[in-house]
């Protein structure tokens, strides 16, 4: 059976692959140490019959970020206040091997429950990413992100877009 689980030692993050070599090395060598350092918490999905050393489907890291409202696209930046807060998605990342399955959208479907935990917890205007090339914009528009008038690879997804998406999913 499929599991998210926080990233730890049991997991192997030597062996995971996802075709980009920074988000490899990102998981390899940096992921634990931000955990352990209150920097950024990381998830990953692993197959939780495989017992030790099991092999990671897919991975992401959250944060929390600051937000400047005159960054937004202007109808979210309506009537917001200047020290504000969101939570970034710092990286999102799936194993080759199961690339085309679903696995990502799955991988999302996580990041919205865990924004939703801190949201009711603390607030925050929605979630935020830094797509690394137009294939990851892409990636994310499917799924109602904003590109940031500024950047278009910086990209947003409003509190009331994940709302409804969780109602759909009735979460
Ligand atoms: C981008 C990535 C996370 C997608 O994961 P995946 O498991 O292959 O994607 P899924 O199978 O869940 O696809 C979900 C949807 O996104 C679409 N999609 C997937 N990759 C896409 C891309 N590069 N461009 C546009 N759409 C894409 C799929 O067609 C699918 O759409 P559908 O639901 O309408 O059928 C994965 O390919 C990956 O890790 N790539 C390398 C690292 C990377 O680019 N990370 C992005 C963060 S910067």
């Amino acid at each position: 059976m499929r599991r998210l689980e926080a990233l730890s030692r049991v997991h192997d993050r030597d062996g995971f692959d996802c075709g980009s070599e920074p988000l490899n090395r990102y998981l390899r060598e940096t992921a634990r140490q931000h955990a352990e350092r209150g920097i950024a918490r990381t998830f990953v999905l692993v197959d939780s019959d495989a017992g030790e050393c099991r092999p990671i489907l897919g991975y992401f890291s959250l944060t929390l970020c600051q937000v400047i409202p005159g960054k937004l696209p202007p109808e979210d930046a309506r009537k917001l206040p200047d020290n504000i807060h969101g939570v970034l998605l710092g990286r999102l990342a799936v194993a080759k091997s199961v690339q085309g399955q679903g696995v990502g959208k799955m991988l999302l479907g996580a990041v919205l429950e865990k924004f939703m935990t801190i949201f009711e917890a603390a607030g925050g205007v929605g979630l935020f990413v830094d797509a690394k090339d137009e294939g990851a914009q892409r990636f994310y528009e499917g799924f109602g992100f904003v590109p940031m008038p500024s950047n278009p690879l910086q990209l947003f997804l409003p509190l009331k877009t994940i709302q409804a998406a969780l109602r759909c999913r009735g979460g």
